[in-house]
């Protein structure tokens, strides 16, 4: 699968660092095959065959294959080029989290691969993430799932508190109306009647569960429409369609929602024209809502909070518990997504950052001289290469101790990750923090990847609300520079 345009500077960019560290190997014709070896022998990436691939393509005449795939009893994924270099590609299935081989192997690589920097790119994974409810329930499993990810999709969808939803038409608005004051597209007259009638016949009961949107899809609507109407510049504050649509259906609408929505819809009852108490009167039922509906206030009037208050605030709201936790989607949704769409001062993304920095523990450190960090984005990418993995474990091979860290998948794009790319491989992916410190104190090993789920179970438990947020809360750019162990 090839994709033929221009790919962008990223993908450019991550291709010459990949050239960078391929080239540098064959020039020197250093690997070190003790150091692959011992990672092919460790729980970490046993069956990555390196050493019969990567140095008998160093040292022969290139007629070998590099497998990518669980020893010799995947289905054929590879085919060996006659006098090229073969290269299993991979795609992704992004929300059962597998990936299977594409169609047709691509040959003759290091062409493929010049080819890539300079006018189209390799296209790794799925152009679209599936809906949630395809995913669910009807995905068939690739040839390579294992029950485990069916399992996981299902026990995900238990905690929001309304198995509903995501709806496509209220998503789209949220895409266009949950983002920053120059980014933001106001709904015109036609689009603001739909997602409205939308919303007042979910709310209504008239939509079957499926269909219908959630309290989080809500929350985040109604949040970022407050935060506009109070204190976005004219260009992106309401529409007139928005106007007219909503003080139409507002009168409908307040008979139908749940009292969080109202209060996020209208917190000082001045926004909708009708007066009202409800929103001023709001308070949140439980300890969490209560944080969260006076932090609301001031960020629905493009407030900010302090680094300690907001980190208390995260504390005592996640984790997200299951279905009955105690936190309501619909508030939660709108503070994620409002916080962002003010943007964040530097307090409040270092409070993002390191509030769950001793959430199992003080943060582990390692006896190594060095330790380098990888964190892709965490919801991967669906359009070039991914070489971070390759060239962290190349860097390991040189004695740089490099650790990856992300997630299995992650909204909005459910890209293509390094965890789907490990376990593909047939990695252990769920090691502990302390088992990643042996391995990379390990001298002969000296790489590691740590999933955010079992370094930050709070933030993980975040993943389904994120769906539904649609636009990526401040989480997004904080988890990137996580440090989940700290060097020595
Ligand atoms: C969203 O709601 C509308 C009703 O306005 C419905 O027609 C549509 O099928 C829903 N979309 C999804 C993806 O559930
Ligand atoms: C809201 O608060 C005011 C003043 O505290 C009170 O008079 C009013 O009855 C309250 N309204 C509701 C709906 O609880
Ligand atoms: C992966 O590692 C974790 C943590 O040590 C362990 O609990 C789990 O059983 C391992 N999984 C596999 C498939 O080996």
């Amino acid at each position: 699968m090839l994709e033929c345009s221009i790919g962008s500077l990223a993908a450019v960019s991550s291709f010459f660092f990949f050239f960078f560290f391929f080239f540098s190997l064959l020039k020197f014709g250093v690997w070190n095959q003790a150091s692959m070896e011992a990672m092919r022998t460790t729980s970490l990436a046993r069956p990555l065959s390196w050493k019969d691939s990567i140095s008998s393509f160093l040292h022969s005449d290139y007629d070998t294959t590099m497998q990518l795939q669980r020893g010799k009893s995947g289905p054929g994924l590879c085919a060996v080029a006659p006098s090229g270099f073969g290269f299993v590609g991979l795609k992704g299935n992004s929300r059962s989290n597998q990936l299977c081989p594409i169609s047709r192997p691509i040959k003759r690589f290091p062409q493929c691969c010049i080819r890539s920097a300079l006018t189209s790119h390799y296209y790794l994974g799925p152009r679209r993430p599936t809906s949630a409810r395809a995913i669910a329930g009807k995905s068939a499993p690739s040839k390579l799932s294992d029950d485990s990810g069916e399992n996981r999709i299902q026990a995900r969808a238990k905690r929001l508190q309304d198995a509903v939803g995501p709806n496509k038409t209220l998503l789209d608005a949220q895409a266009r109306v949950c983002t920053g004051p120059t980014q933001t597209r106001p709904l015109d007259e036609a689009q603001a009647y739909k997602v409205l009638n939308t919303v007042l016949q979910s709310g209504r009961g008239e939509l079957p569960d499926s269909e219908k949107v959630s309290k989080a899809q809500l929350g985040a609507f109604f949040g970022a429409m407050t935060l506009r109407a109070n204190c976005f510049p004219p260009p992106t504050r309401w529409s007139d369609g928005e106007r007219k649509a909503m003080s139409e259906l507002w009168p409908a609408l307040s008979k139908c929602l749940p009292e969080e929505v109202l209060f996020l819809a209208d917190p000082e009852g001045s926004i909708m024209g009708e007066p009202s108490d409800v929103g001023p009167n709001f308070s949140g039922k439980s300890p969490p809502d209560v944080q969260l509906v006076s932090a609301l206030r001031r960020v629905m009037g493009g407030g900010h909070l302090e680094q300690e208050e907001l980190a208390n605030l995260l504390r005592g709201v996640l984790p997200l518990q299951g279905p009955k936790g105690e936190v309501s989607d619909a508030l939660l949704a709108a503070f994620m997504i409002c916080s962002r769409m003010n943007g964040e001062t530097e307090g409040e993304l270092n409070a993002y950052c390191m509030a769950f920095d001793d959430e199992l523990d003080s943060l582990p450190v390692a006896k190594v001289k060095s330790l380098t960090h990888y964190g892709e984005p965490y919801d991967g990418n669906t359009r070039f290469f991914r070489s971070s993995l390759f060239v962290a474990a190349v860097r390991a091979s040189y004695g740089e101790t490099c650790l990856l860290h992300g997630v299995d998948w992650m909204p909005p794009k459910g890209g293509v990750t390094e965890e789907q790319m490990l376990k593909y491989m047939g990695a252990n992916t769920s090691l502990t923090l302390k088992e990643a410190v042996k391995l990379l104190e390990d001298k002969g090993v000296g790489f590691a990847y740590i999933s955010q789920r079992e370094a930050r179970p709070s933030l993980h438990s975040l993943v389904d609300l994120r769906e539904h947020i649609k636009k990526r809360p401040p989480i997004a750019t904080t988890e990137k520079v996580q440090r989940y162990i700290k060097e020595f």
